[in-house]
């Protein structure tokens, strides 16, 4: 009967709206079948994200978006063994379009619901697998840094549904950092991907910038924003050309300052739980969240591999940012432990410390 269950094909369809991209996926087992996003331009003349725009957004794009994954993964809706979605944290506004198509379709095709943390499904994206199976997984326990727009964390994993968060941001978030550098720098938003781009061209040593002093393995990054906008300020002051003559070097210095506060947590992080492994392994470490796209972080994680012989995680460009997929992996891993959802839950703005 198990033997049965095991070979069963389940396909669940993902949903994801916590945010400004309206996503949906669909997942055969751990293998995604299809991955469709839809971003909202319409931001970018507000410098951020702008609630209620993208709430009527999700509206417009979820019915095509949902059409497209299905199709895409070229199945019937009625193959359907479950619909998952993101329950939070995020904008209400956004989530509650997600939540209410996802509930609305289960209970139409008379399947179970599965509710999804989206800070879970960033880090849960590392057990996607290829469709050969290739792929290497990480092994529990094993600690992820999660870096978004709206989170900095270093969670430890003791198995999927057992995370830890052992250090956070008591301010910005990495995301935020990046982004609010690159509106002092007038680029557009979102500012992480621009200042990379720009950063490649630049020499991360010309400028440095306050590092900020927390104990243990929290993460501050208001002073660093505050440094650089004073900075930024009294050079405009002396030369009003200022950013426009430097601008690749101050994206390369300030990409390389956030990098290193990252890498230095991190680094004692997997010094602290070193211990927790037998034999005294060193734990396997994997970066998640839109910031893990940076290629600075990338390349800064490939050095410690080099060099200090960790083992790395580092998720593909299209499941770094905000995506469905990660969605479907997690459905899915809740659906083979039967975590089903009741569907009068509501959705949460904020994120549960113990995820
Ligand atoms: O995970 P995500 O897509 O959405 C949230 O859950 O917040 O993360 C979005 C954040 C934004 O702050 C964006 O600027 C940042 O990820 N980001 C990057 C890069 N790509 C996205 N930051 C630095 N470098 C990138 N290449
Ligand atoms: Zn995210």
């Amino acid at each position: 009967m198990v033997l049965l269950w095991l070979k069963m094909e389940t396909y669940i369809l993902a949903i994801e709206s916590s945010c400004d991209d309206t996503a949906a996926a669909v997942i055969r087992n751990d293998v995604i079948c299809s991955n469709v996003t839809a971003g909202q331009e319409v931001h970018t003349l507000f410098g951020g994200v702008v609630p209620e725009l993208a709430s009527r957004a999700h509206q417009q794009n979820i019915i095509p978006v949902i059409d497209a994954a299905i199709q895409k993964a070229n199945i019937n809706k009625n193959q359907l063994s479950a619909v998952a979605y993101t329950r939070g944290p995020g904008l209400l506004g956004s989530l509650l379009v997600g939540a209410s198509f996802a509930k609305a379709f289960a209970l139409g095709l008379g399947i179970p619901l599965l509710e999804v943390d989206h800070l879970q499904a960033h880090i849960l994206c590392h057990f996607i697998r290829n469709s050969d199976c290739s792929n290497p997984v990480p092994q529990f326990p094993f600690l992820c840094l999660t870096v978004s727009g709206g989170h900095t964390q270093i969670v430890l994993l003791r198995d999927y549904f057992v995370m830890e968060v052992i250090g956070q941001t008591i301010d910005d978030a990495a995301g935020e950092a990046f982004d609010k550098a690159a509106k002092i720098l007038g680029l557009p938003y979102p500012g992480g991907p621009v200042i990379d781009e720009l950063a490649q061209e630049g020499d991360p040593r010309r400028f440095s910038f306050a590092r900020p002093n927390i104990p243990g393995l929290d993460f501050s990054f208001s002073g660093l924003k505050t440094s650089f906008l004073y900075f930024i300020r009294d050079e405009l002051k002396k030369d009003p050309e200022f950013i426009e003559k430097n601008r690749n070097d101050l994206c390369a210095s300030i990409q390389s300052t956030i990098v290193d506060i990252l890498m230095t947590k991190i680094g004692q992080a997997v010094e602290k739980c070193t211990v927790l492994i037998p034999g005294n392994r060193l734990p396997d470490v994997a970066i998640a969240g839109g910031v893990s796209a940076n290629s600075g972080l990338r390349n800064a994680l490939m050095k410690a591999r080099d060099e200090k012989g960790w083992n790395v995680f580092i998720p593909p460009l299209n499941y770094s940012t905000d995506n469905a997929a990660m969605i479907g992996i997690t459905g899915y891993l809740k659906f083979r432990k039967g975590l089903f959802a009741d569907p009068s839950l509501p959705p949460y703005a904020r994120s549960r410390q113990r995820i």
